[in-house]
């Protein structure tokens, strides 16, 4: 039996859904039942009938998913698939940060752990990150947005603001720079460039659209141009080359791969679903306090 048939009849048998983050290997996007940026995969976990959540994408993102719903079981296929922004802060430098700015209220974003969101106010993603400091700032001036001091400076210079920021960032977007755009704009002059608020300012000042994995693909879509340079982790074309066989697609550049989504691998899954590992389990009052960050988020979004 093919790999991907034996994954297909123990995902039934055990009543399982396979979710993966648009950064996947394109194997894992073409076995999952959905595939969608943080926010997208977060709302199906919260929604889906299935008792197991098979989830190929990162740590947090598993933990977002178990936290929504507690009472299925969330399996991570491969236990050190992790998120080095994620881990660029912990509960104990977040307790500090607002020690230090006590009228602040404090906006994180989903890459980070349970025992972080627990200690927040709101959550967000990069799909919702504006909406969500708008809506904070009927209430309130001080925001703490952490960890992705790129993703803050850039929702901050939209709404002419200064946030209390973290020295977070993504190991992988920072690796994409300015001349990997300008490089790729003379080779297709007539491409538009995309770009992720993760990525430094030097390239989003440089994009044609800032946006989440999943708008990315909605702007492509339904884009009336046909050549696009992509400035985010490359493992995203494969879905947007699948829906936009017509269209053309750039890496801005080849080696934005995040290692840790890449660990996800067939074989993983089935494992997983042979054996229900990696189980993601969070202690019971860490999981009731990141609750109302998230759902405080999907409130707004
Ligand atoms: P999205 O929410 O846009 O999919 O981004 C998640 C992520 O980890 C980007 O590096
Ligand atoms: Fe984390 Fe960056 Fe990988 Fe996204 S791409 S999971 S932010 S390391």
């Amino acid at each position: 039996m093919e790999i991907t048939d034996k994954i297909n009849k123990l995902k039934k048998e055990r009543n399982a859904v396979i979710l993966a983050h648009n950064y996947q290997l394109p194997e894992i996007h073409d076995i999952a039942d959905f595939v969608g940026d943080s926010l997208g995969l977060s709302m199906s976990a919260a929604k889906t009938d299935a008792e197991i959540i098979v989830f190929c994408g990162v740590h947090f993102m598993a933990e977002t998913a178990k936290i929504l719903s507690p009472k299925k079981t969330v399996l991570l296929p491969d236990k050190n698939a992790g998120c080095p922004m994620a881990d660029m802060i912990n509960a104990d430098d977040l307790k500090s940060l607002q020690s230090a700015h006590p009228m602040a209220l404090t906006l994180c974003y989903v890459n980070t752990s349970a025992a972080v969101k627990a200690q927040c106010d709101y959550c967000c993603t990069s799909a919702n990150a504006l909406k969500m400091v708008q809506n904070i700032l009927k209430t309130n001036d001080e925001i703490i947005f952490i960890p992705d001091k790129y993703l803050a400076q850039y929702v901050a210079d939209q709404v002419g603001r200064k946030f209390i920021t973290w020295e977070g960032y993504c190991p992988t977007h920072a690796r994409i720079l300015p001349e990997h755009i300008t490089q790729a704009k003379k080779l297709h002059p007539q491409a538009k460039v995309l770009a992720h608020p993760e990525c430094k300012p030097q390239i989003t000042e440089l994009a044609d659209f800032v946006t989440s994995t999943e708008k990315m693909l909605t702007y492509v879509n339904n884009s009336k141009d046909t050549e696009f340079i992509i400035g985010t982790e490359i493992g995203i074309i494969h879905r947007m080359k699948k829906e936009n066989p017509e269209k053309s697609f750039y890496p801005a550049y080849d080696n934005a791969t995040c290692p840790n989504m890449k660990r996800i691998t067939l074989e993983k899954v089935l494992w997983s679903l042979e054996d229900l590992i990696y189980e993601i389990t969070v202690p019971q009052d860490i999981m009731d306090k990141a609750r109302l960050s998230i759902e405080r988020m999907l409130q707004v979004t």
